[in-house]
């Protein structure tokens, strides 16, 4: 079945088609991250404006490198939450005119089960069962996935998202948005012994998250050195440092926390800040003592994408599921509402 995916929940445009016999045929990513850097965070109605001007102009480069007509589509897969409302109405209204006009199926799909099926895109991929940390922008949560929807979730972030305090470090250390490049970037220029940040909730027990405090003591820091003198650059590497080993030290101790809990070997991490190599050259080394294994996207397909919404539609279309023609969004959609498909093994 070829799917036409469109991804607008945010601020990058998406668009991907992809074919369940053949796998990925083609892909394009236009993102708005220069629009929104003067304003040091996403301005939802620019966001809005920039998808209605980049969409059609994607798809139909996208069409032409997948080297298929129209006419070939047999499906559209949509981001239909969670995300920015007018984001995600302009993605709604394109897809659904498109089937519409075409006489194809539509459906709208959760932009965080996308995250977390991308590393299917993956010649090696996971098999289900596994424990899913999804750590994006706006989610830090620990889902045990039995297949598709089939979501438990385990522990999330009781503040602020991993993606989200990583954006809040840079900012406070002048560093431009989104943060977490910028944080990894100059943290690899950092010393790791200068200062100690706390691993926040790693002594209490269970699954949930914390950022908040950690984002408390960096302005802290911050604080310090300005009283010092200045914010010297070194002072910016060594505290982005040691706020990287933090959040990832913390992600790390709960993932394995997840797996012996659930008795799982697997571990899917997934959302923009898997694109963090520190985290995951730690969670691969943590992981291999315990002979588990982590499985991860390609470093393009962790950040928002086309590709993984047209492989979750895909998924769901494939299995008869269709949405009515009405343009609905739902900016805030927990994903366990989601209904589950037949269990089955991936790719096979
Ligand atoms: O999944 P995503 O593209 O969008 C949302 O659904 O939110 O995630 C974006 C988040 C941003 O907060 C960004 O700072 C973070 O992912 N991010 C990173 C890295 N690349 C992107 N965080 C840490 N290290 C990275 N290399
Ligand atoms: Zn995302």
């Amino acid at each position: 079945m070829l799917i036409l995916g469109l991804e607008t929940s945010c601020d990058e445009t998406g668009v991907a088609v992809y074919d369940t016999g053949r796998g990925l045929l083609a892909h394009a990513l236009y993102s708005q991250v220069a629009v929104h850097a003067e304003y040091g965070g996403v301005v939802p109605e620019l966001a809005s404006r920039d998808h209605v001007r980049k969409a059609l102009p994607l798809i139909s480069q996208v069409l032409a490198e997948a080297d298929c007509d129209a006419a070939d589509i047999e499906g559209i897969a949509y981001t239909a939450g969670p995300g920015l409302v007018g984001a995600l109405m302009v993605g709604a209204t394109l897809a659904r005119a498109l089937a519409w006009g075409w006489g194809i199926p539509a459906l709208g799909v959760h932009h965080m089960e996308g995250h977390l099926l991308a590393p299917m895109l993956e010649d090696e991929h996971p098999q289900f069962p596994f424990v899913a940390l999804l750590v994006s922008g706006g989610h830090t949560q620990l889902v045990r996935v039995d297949g598709i929807g089939h979501y438990r979730l385990l522990g999330e972030s009781l503040d602020d998202a991993a993606g989200e305090a990583f954006d809040k470090a840079a900012k406070m250390l002048g560093l431009p948005y989104p943060g977490g490049p910028h944080i990894a970037r100059v943290a690899g220029e950092g010393n790791p012994d200068r200062f100690d940040f706390p691993r926040p909730m790693v002594n209490r027990p269970g699954l949930d998250f914390s950022f908040s405090g950690l984002k408390t003591y960096t302005l802290n820091t911050v604080a310090r050195c300005r009283e010092a003198g200045a914010l010297t650059e070194q002072d910016k590497c060594d505290i982005a440092r040691a706020f990287e080993d933090a959040v990832v030290a913390t992600l790390v101790i709960k993932c394995r926390r997840a797996l012996r809990q659930e008795n799982l070997k697997t571990l899917v991490i997934a959302g923009g800040v898997s694109a963090n190599q520190r985290l995951r050259e730690q969670l691969s080394e943590a992981l291999a003592k315990e002979k588990s294994r982590v499985f991860y996207p390609a470093p393009m397909f962790c950040t928002d994408n086309g590709a993984m919404i047209a492989y979750a539609g895909a998924q769901r279309l494939q299995a008869g599921q269709v949405d009515d023609v009405e343009a609905t969004v739902r900016p805030r959609w927990p994903m366990e509402e989601l209904p589950p498909l037949p269990q089955r093994e991936v790719g096979t």
